[in-house]
């Protein structure tokens, strides 16, 4: 079975910006409500997290019955008629930043034939950015003036570089992850945690920070904003040429990538 890429995007993009527009003109006034919580009592999950994977999924299964579904919020579900595409999908990314009215979430959404990402949309609607990427035809943000092509900052020393990252909410990945920050600290220009793993990525392909590494992220934190990094001249890997996934992600320019990768190998050791 053949599948247009350039199709998948289209898809993703025209349900990204409607879920984004619902999670905007729906939220509550008073703050949406907390319905779940998962590893721990401030790992949550709102109604309108639910809501917005319900969309994605009513949305793109109506146009492709036959697709499978990753969602962060249970919509996983296997394809059928032979068809070779997976939508990877986080309703929003940063659900804390939603919870509290901070501007920085996102509706990710990622096409995966094969296994592989081809097509890659994060939607900002409180920033007015869509962030786009095709496999092989480049990363793109797109604004209410127009769209421009995305180029991380190739070459900036580690000393020098600007680097994002985050923290899984469990409360023993927070202690490690806290040791590992204090080695990173002293070595870069300074951190952030923005509190979205995507907008830190798309962040990162735009040339608005240097480097990003997180442990913890799940492959619909990363598997939109992992293509946008990589088609805007990026590397995303984990440790050793391992690929990104929960153990660490590390995303960052050519010439900031094995710098960040060497200084956190010993820091952040693969373990269980
Ligand atoms: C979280 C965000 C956050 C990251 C966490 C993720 P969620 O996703 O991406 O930046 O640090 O590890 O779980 O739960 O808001 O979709
Ligand atoms: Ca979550
Ligand atoms: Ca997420
Ligand atoms: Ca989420």
């Amino acid at each position: 079975m053949t599948v247009q890429a350039d199709e998948l995007l289209e898809l993703a993009l025209a349900t990204a910006r409607e879920a984004g527009r619902m999670l905007v003109d729906d939220r509550p006034a008073d703050g949406p409500d907390v319905v779940q919580t998962k590893s721990s009592p401030t790992d949550v999950v709102t109604q309108m997290d639910r809501a917005a994977e319900k969309l994605i999924i009513d949305r793109i299964s109506t146009v492709r019955p036959g697709d499978a579904f990753l969602g962060e919020e249970g919509g996983t579900r296997a394809g059928s008629d032979g068809s070779p595409v997976r939508w990877v999908i986080d309703p929003i990314d940063g659900t804390v930043n939603y919870l509290y009215d901070l501007p920085d979430w996102a509706v990710s959404i990622a096409a995966e034939v094969d296994g592989v990402a081809v097509a890659g949309v994060v939607d900002m609607p409180r920033r007015g950015e869509t962030y786009t990427a095709v496999r092989g035809g480049g990363a793109f943000l797109h604004t209410a003036t127009g769209a421009r092509q995305l180029r991380v900052n190739a070459d900036v020393p580690l000393g020098q570089a600007l680097v994002g990252t985050g923290f899984g909410y469990a409360p023993e990945r927070r202690a490690h992850q806290a040791k590992v920050l204090t080695g990173v600290l002293p070595n870069v220009r300074d951190l952030r945690r923005g509190g979205s793993c995507c907008v830190d990525l798309c962040s990162l392909a735009a040339g608005r920070i240097d480097a990003y590494y997180e442990r913890g992220v799940q492959a619909w934190d990363i598997a939109a904003g992992a293509l946008i990094v990589q088609e805007a001249g990026g590397r995303v890997e984990g440790l050793s040429g391992a690929a990104p996934g929960p153990e660490i992600t590390i995303a960052a320019g050519p010439g900031t990538f094995e710098a960040l990768h060497d200084l956190l190998k010993p820091l952040d050791p693969a373990r269980d």
